[in-house]
C-alpha cells in the first residue's frame, strides 16, 4: 500500500518504518527540515532500540523515504496517517494545531479518495474536526472528492517501540466506513498472523480508549507511589507489598513499581487532556485529579529525602546523578523527573554530575541554561568527588554496580535511589546509607 506519514517523530518514524518493513511504500513527511535532512543522510534522530538498522534497510530497499514536500506527500499515500504532536496547551487541553494543520494540508491538495488516519493521541471528536477541515478545503476548491477519516491510536512504548509495533497487544480501529475498515484490516494483517488483535469500534470510543489506557497506567503508578510513601512512615517494605498484591491476577504485575513519578511525552499530557475534556462536559474525575497531584508531589520525594539527610541548604554539595531520560532505552527527556530533581537540587546550591547512556546530548540542550550541571562519560566517573549518588532512571547498567567502589569514590556514603534498584541489605552491607522509595 502507498502510505504517507505526516509527522516523523517517535510515533511517525517507528510506524512508518515498521509499515515499510512488511512491504508497504511509505513516505514520511515532517516540517522539521533538519530532521528530514538527517534521515535522508542515513541518520536517525531518536534513540529507539532496533530502529536504526530497520530504517536503513527499508531506505535501501526503496520502501521508505523522507520529505518536507507537502504536495508530494499528499499525492503519495492513499492512506494518510497523521502522527504529529498534540502537546498540552496552557489550560491542559491537547493542542490540536498540528493535527488540524496536517488535515488542512491534505484537504488543500487531495484530488482522489484518501483514508485519513488519526494516529496522534487526540480528544474525542477530533475525527469530526478533521473531517470538517478537509470538507471545508475541498468546498473552497469547488471539489467533491470522497474520503474517510479513521482513528487508530498508537500504544507503542518508547524504549520498546519497534517490538511493540511489530507485535501489538491490540490494534484499535475507530471507523464507520467499510472501505476504511477493509484498508486498515489489510494494512495490519501482517502484524497479527498469530491471532486477531484488531478491534473495530466507533471513532469516538477509539479516541477515548487511548486516553483511558494511559490514565489507567498513570493511576496505578500514582497509587503505588502514595502507598510507598505510607510504607516509609509505617516501616514496611513496599517491595514485599508489591509482590504480595501483584500475585493477585485481578491486579497483575505490571506498572506497580513506585519511583520518582511518571514523566515522558504521554502520561502527563494525556492525564491533563482527559481531565480537561471531563471538565468541559461537567464531569468530575476525582481519581484523575488526585493522580496528577500525587505525581507532581512524587517528583520531589527524592529531594525531600536528600534534604532530610543533608539539610535545607545544599550549597557546596555535589551529587552524582545516574539517569536523565524519563525511562530506560530512550533519550526522551520530556517531563522527565530528572529535570525536576536537577532543578530542585541546583536551586539549593548543589552542583550535579550527570551520567546517562544515551540522553546526555539531549540534556545538554534542555539544561543548557543551568551552569551547575556537568556530565560524566561513565557512571563511576560521575561519583568522583560527589557527596552522594542519586539514581533517577532504571537503566540496566545501573542494576548491579560495585557497591564497594561506589562507597570508596563518594565523599559521603549516601545512595538515594528513586527507582528501588537494589536489595537494601546488600547496599548497607557495603557500608552505604541507602534511601529508596518505601523500602524502610
Ligand atoms: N511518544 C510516544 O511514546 C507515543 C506513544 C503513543 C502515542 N503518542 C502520540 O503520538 C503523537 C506524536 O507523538 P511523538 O512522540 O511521535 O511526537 P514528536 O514530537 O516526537 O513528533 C511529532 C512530529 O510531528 C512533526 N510535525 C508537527 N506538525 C507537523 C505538520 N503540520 N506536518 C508535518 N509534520 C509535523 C514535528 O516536527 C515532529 O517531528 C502524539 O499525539 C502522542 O501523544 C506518542
Amino acid at each position: 500500500m502507498k502510505i504517507t506519514m505526516t509527522g516523523t517523530g517517535y510515533v511517525g518514524l517507528v510506524t512508518g518504518t515498521c509499515l515499510a518493513e512488511v512491504g508497504n511504500d511509505v513516505l514520511c513527511l515532517d516540517v522539521d527540515a533538519r530532521k528530514i535532512a538527517l534521515l535522508n543522510d542515513g541518520g536517525v534522530p531518536i534513540h529507539e532500540p532496533g530502529l536504526a538498522p530497520l530504517v536503513r534497510r527499508n531506505i535501501d530497499a526503496g520502501r521508505l523515504a523522507f520529505t518536507t514536500d507537502v504536495d508530494q506527500a499528499v499525492v503519495h499515500g492513499e492512506l494518510q496517517f497523521i502522527a504529529v504532536g498534540t502537546p498540552p496547551g496552557e489550560d491542559g487541553a491537547a493542542d490540536m494545531t498540528h493535527v488540524l494543520d496536517a488535515a488542512r494540508a491534505i484537504g488543500e491538495r487531495m484530488d482522489e479518495w484518501k483514508l485519513i488516519v488519526d494516529k496522534s493521541t487526540v480528544p474525542v471528536g477530533t475525527a469530526d474536526r478533521v473531517r470538517s477541515v478537509v470538507h471545508r478545503e475541498l468546498a473552497r476548491r469547488g471539489l467533491r472528492v470522497p474520503f474517510a477519516v479513521a482513528s487508530n491510536p498508537e500504544f507503542l512504548k518508547e524504549g520498546a517501540a519497534v517490538e511493540d509495533f511489530m507485535r501489538p497487544d491490540r490494534i484499535i480501529v475507530g471507523a464507520d466506513d467499510e472501505r476504511a475498515i477493509a484498508a486498515l484490516r489489510a494494512l495490519y494483517a501482517p502484524f497479527q498472523r498469530n491471532h486477531e488483535r484488531l478491534m473495530v469500534m466507533d471513532v469516538r470510543s477509539a479516541e477515548l480508549t487511548k486516553y483511558a489506557a494511559n490514565a489507567m497506567l498513570a493511576t496505578r503508578i500514582s497509587f503505588m507511589n502514595e502507598l510507598a510513601n505510607l510504607a516509609d512512615r509505617l516501616d514496611c517494605d513496599i517491595e514485599m507489598v508489591r509482590q504480595g498484591i501483584g500475585s493477585d491476577p485481578r491486579i497483575g504485575w505490571h506498572f506497580l513499581y513506585p519511583g520518582v513519578g511518571y514523566g515522558g511525552s504521554c502520561f502527563p499530557k494525556d492525564v491533563k487532556a482527559l481531565r480537561f475534556t471531563a471538565a468541559e462536559h461537567d464531569v468530575r474525575m476525582r481519581v484523575l485529579d488526585a493522580v496528577e497531584a500525587a505525581n507532581d508531589a512524587q517528583k520531589h520525594v527524592l529531594v525531600e529525602k536528600i534534604v532530610a539527610r543533608l539539610g535545607e541548604s545544599l550549597e557546596g554539595r555535589r551529587f552524582a546523578l545516574w539517569g536523565l531520560a524519563f525511562k530506560p532505552d530512550t533519550d526522551d527527556l520530556r517531563e522527565a523527573a530528572s529535570l525536576t530533581i536537577v532543578d530542585a537540587l541546583t536551586r539549593r546550591g548543589a552542583t550535579i554530575v550527570a551520567y546517562d547512556p544515551v540522553a546526555i546530548t539531549q540534556a545538554r540542550g534542555v539544561l543548557a541554561s543551568n551552569a551547575r550541571v556537568e556530565y560524566a562519560p561513565t557512571p563511576m566517573a560521575a561519583l568522583d568527588s560527589a557527596d552522594a549518588l542519586v539514581i533517577v532512571t532504571e537503566w540496566k547498567e545501573f542494576r548491579s554496580p560495585d557497591f564497594d567502589a561506589i562507597r570508596d569514590r563518594l565523599r559521603l556514603p549516601l545512595v538515594f535511589d528513586g527507582r528501588n534498584l537494589y536489595d537494601p541489605a546488600l547496599v548497607k552491607g557495603a557500608g552505604l546509607e541507602y534511601f529508596a522509595i518505601g523500602r524502610r
